[in-house]
């Protein structure tokens, strides 16, 4: 080594090393960061299978931001965006390009449950604040739970818990579930499984495809060979469109009864024609909820961004919320975070989905509607779970 290369190398490495010491020492950095703009990241899926779920998610969030004139907790927003693909291959990575690059104050994402384990690596490693719109693994707020992670959707099994009795209760006893293999899929048959099982109905088979493939065709030759009372299943986005459509063109429509968790049914009806006629599916949400909040909800949202909001639009607006409720009550200082957890863990959430309270393990505590598609709308037609709440087995807040 010369005596030039080793010097070069002495002063890249002591540079790094005040580069470190600044970014967690340098304090009145922190607190001039309190007075300028809050930096929002949004990490969601802008391409690939669940794209149309990012944008309605956005839309939801910058909804609720914009009721308040823009602002959180009195100060100016900067946005961040990275499109996450739903690929969980690169789930740290791109959850670091808004935390460690972008130097975000809270991280508002995301979608697919195998990306969600990156970002909540990164959550738990970096204290960052931040807020799952969507995806329900239930590690998010069970074994790997932090008190700086929030959830404003639901676990991963509560829309299944909910699904189970009604089936039996409509003489349909022998089922055969179908999903993508992946965490929200395994896991919302957890929630089947146990409901359905419990009624006193049997699951005959678990079929299943890697997500996002939608080659359904084989596994409904094998449906209509089982030849069950009902199929119950969880798909989302533009591919349950499709699994409907291929479910009808099978001809197994009319014959086999066809359930799910509500997802396979939002955003989707004018896709799936009159193939998703008469589906029936348990979620948070509905399109028909006959109250005022929801009316006016889903006029401004048409309004505003030319397109009907579903669950994930909800959801997204519901972030927002919470976020707003977290920042007023520390007056946009979000570094006061004994302050603000506190206030986001006692919110009550005035939804279009109905109000909602938090749990002690950060998911929403909310009630699982009946729906039915009639004339492209998820009409609700009762409340088949009520205050549903996910048991957090082996969260330690610490
Ligand atoms: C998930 O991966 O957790 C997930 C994705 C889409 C949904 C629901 C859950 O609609």
């Amino acid at each position: 080594m010369t005596t030039s290369t080793s010097r070069r190398k002495v002063l890249t490495s002591s540079a790094a090393l005040v580069g470190a010491a600044s970014s967690t020492l340098l304090i009145p950095a922190q607190s001039q960061a309190q007075t300028g703009k809050i930096r929002v990241g949004l990490m969601l899926p802008y391409s690939g299978a669940f794209a149309p779920l990012g944008v309605a998610i956005e839309n939801g969030v910058r909804m609720a931001i914009n009721e308040q004139g823009g602002k959180l907790g009195g100060r100016e927003i900067e946005w961040f965006k990275v499109d996450d693909e739903s690929d969980p291959s690169k789930g740290i990575e791109n959850a670091n390009k808004l935390v460690q690059r972008d130097k975000v104050d809270v991280l508002i994402g995301t979608v697919h449950s195998g990306v969600q384990m990156g970002i909540q690596r990164v959550a738990r490693d970096s204290g960052v604040l931040s807020l799952i719109p969507n995806a329900g693994v239930h590690a998010a707020t069970r074994s790997l739970c932090a008190p700086n992670v929030f959830r404003t959707s639901f676990s991963n099994s509560q829309p299944t818990l909910a699904l189970g009795q009604t089936m039996v209760n409509k003489g349909h006893k022998k089922a055969v579930w179908i999903t993508w293999k992946y965490a929200a899929g395994d896991e919302a048959f957890e929630g089947f499984k146990e409901s359905y099982t419990k009624a006193g109905g049997t699951i005959i088979k678990e079929l299943g495809l890697p997500f996002p493939n939608v080659e359904f065709q084989a596994l409904l030759t094998e449906i209509a060979a089982l030849k069950p009372d009902a199929v119950a299943c969880f798909f989302a986005g533009p591919s349950g469109a499709k699994f409907m459509k291929d479910f009808a063109a099978a001809g197994l429509k009319g014959k086999i009864a066809l359930y799910g968790s509500g997802f396979l049914t939002e955003g989707v009806l004018q896709a799936a024609g009159p193939a998703a006629d008469g589906v029936m599916t348990t979620l948070h949400y509905s399109d028909s909820l006959d109250t005022p909040r929801n009316k006016k909800f889903r006029l401004e949202y048409a309004k505003t961004f030319k397109m009907q909001p579903d669950v994930y639009a909800v959801q997204g607006y519901d972030t927002g919320l919470l976020l707003i409720q977290g920042a007023n009550a520390v007056k946009g200082d979000l570094s006061k975070k004994p302050d603000l957890y506190k206030a986001m863990q006692g919110a009550v959430i005035d939804s279009p989905r109905g109000k909602w309270t938090m749990s002690k393990t950060h998911n929403p505590i909310q009630d699982m509607y009946l729906r039915v598609v009639e004339n492209g709308e998820n009409k609700v037609i009762g409340v088949a779970a009520k205050a549903l709440a996910d048991p957090g087995t082996g969260c330690k807040m610490g």
